[in-house]
């Protein structure tokens, strides 16, 4: 990791900061944490995490690029689906992890120009840092549109209308499993004799197990296979089951089926660390100045929901999900000797490109009481993959 550019003294004070409160909670629960725990820490300690205290994060002065941060016709894709699904529900939306506010702003401004504004536009996010920075860029991009705009602390008792999420679910804190000829162990995380990070295997136990268990049989996982397993993704996602009166839920993020995410080509997993535009799989390097992610199961998500009463209503990648909801018309509406075009049509290549954003990143759409094919998956639905 030498070659990663060096914080400055006080992101590393930060840094080592966090990393002592992690060092004690795992000497004071005797000497082992789980991953999920730790990721915890790392992203959202008060204060001190990724997203809880004041790292840039976001775009090119920040660790990653998200879709909404490249180009404003991602939200302007997405606000046709959104369009649709408030029109058979409710007109109100929830923006869960917004990240800086940018797919807020974008979404507002297109549902304007559609006249489909929502009545509500209500934002939930970990980070108190980041709501800051969600007001401001609404502020500044559509103050005419900011009293529609209300930020909650939980999720709601009860909802309708459209719940959007855009790398919400791969920032949840992930298990690790590991397939042993013993059994499954879970991987969890110690401290070695220089009090350093280091991972500690146990005998994996409760929901852990069980999900480890059928996703080892399902998958002909051979001993030796490490991987993630989101009991937060699942409890998320069944959580909506009591919540959602009448809408649907658009999720979009990188992943895959349960088949490709646990297939002997990725028998070590999907852990990823960004720090500073760098990918690497080093989840202890500089506790707090870089972004844990995983990948997502998404056959885990409608398996948590469906049980939970709700339906799949589509399920494809994030290319055909846009080229289903107009993106290339809206492009060129755009004049197109201008930069801004230029600049649009290289952003849409890259979020469309199957090489690019446009096939690892999925969208699965999840609801209740929709009965109408949604626009985004009227072409290329993928649902029987799940
Ligand atoms: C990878 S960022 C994505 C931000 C934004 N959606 C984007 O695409 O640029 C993940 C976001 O989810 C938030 N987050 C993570 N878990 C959350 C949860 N359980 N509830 C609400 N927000 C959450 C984080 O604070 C952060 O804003």
């Amino acid at each position: 990791m030498t070659n990663l550019p060096l914080p400055d003294p006080d992101a590393l004070a930060h840094s080592q900061r966090l990393q002592q409160a992690i060092v004690e909670e795992i000497a004071a629960a005797g000497g082992w944490i789980s991953f999920a725990r730790c990721m915890e820490h790392l992203l959202y300690a008060p204060g001190l995490g990724y997203y809880t205290a004041g790292a840039r994060k976001f775009g090119a002065a920040g660790d990653f690029v998200t879709a909404p941060e490249m180009s404003a016709l991602f939200g302007a894709a997405l606000a046709r689906q959104v369009a649709q699904v408030m029109a058979l529900s409710a007109p109100v939306v929830l923006e869960v992890g917004a990240g800086s506010g940018r797919l807020a702003a974008d979404l507002l401004l297109e549902l304007e120009r559609l006249q489909a504004l929502p009545e509500r536009y209500f934002i939930l996010d970990l980070s108190a840092d980041l709501r800051q920075r969600q007001q401001q860029t609404l502020a500044a991009a559509v103050p005419h549109l900011l009293a529609r705009v209300e930020w909650l602390d939980s999720l709601p008792e009860s909802f309708s209308g459209v719940v959007v999420a855009n790398e919400l679910l791969d920032a949840m804190p992930a298990h690790i499993a590991a397939w042993r000829e013993e059994g499954i162990f879970e991987r969890g995380v110690g401290l070695d004799a220089a009090g350093c990070f280091t991972w500690i295997e146990r005998p994996a136990t409760g929901a852990l197990l069980a999900a480890a268990e059928e996703i080892g049989e399902q998958c002909s996982l051979p001993p030796g296979f490490e991987s993630e397993i989101s009991l937060a993704n699942r409890a998320w996602a069944a959580e909506w089951g009591h919540r959602l009166v009448c809408g649907a839920l658009l999720l979009i993020d990188y992943g895959f089926p349960r088949r490709e995410f646990y297939h002997q080509q990725r028998g070590r997993g999907t852990l990823m660390c960004h720090y500073r535009h760098h990918a690497h799989p080093d989840p202890f390097y500089l506790p707090g100045l870089q972004d844990v992610t995983v990948h997502v199961d998404f056959t885990s998500i409608i398996a948590a929901a469906h049980p939970a009463g709700l339906d799949l209503l589509g399920y494809t990648s994030q290319g055909q999900f846009l080229l289903n909801c107009g993106i290339l018309e809206r492009l060129a509406e755009l004049p197109n000797d201008s930069v801004d075009y230029i600049r649009a049509a290289g952003a849409v290549n890259k979020l469309l490109m199957p090489h690019e954003m446009g096939e690892l990143f999925k969208v699965i759409a999840i609801g209740r009481g929709i009965a109408e094919t949604l626009c985004g998956f009227v072409s290329g639905d993928q649902s029987r993959r799940l």
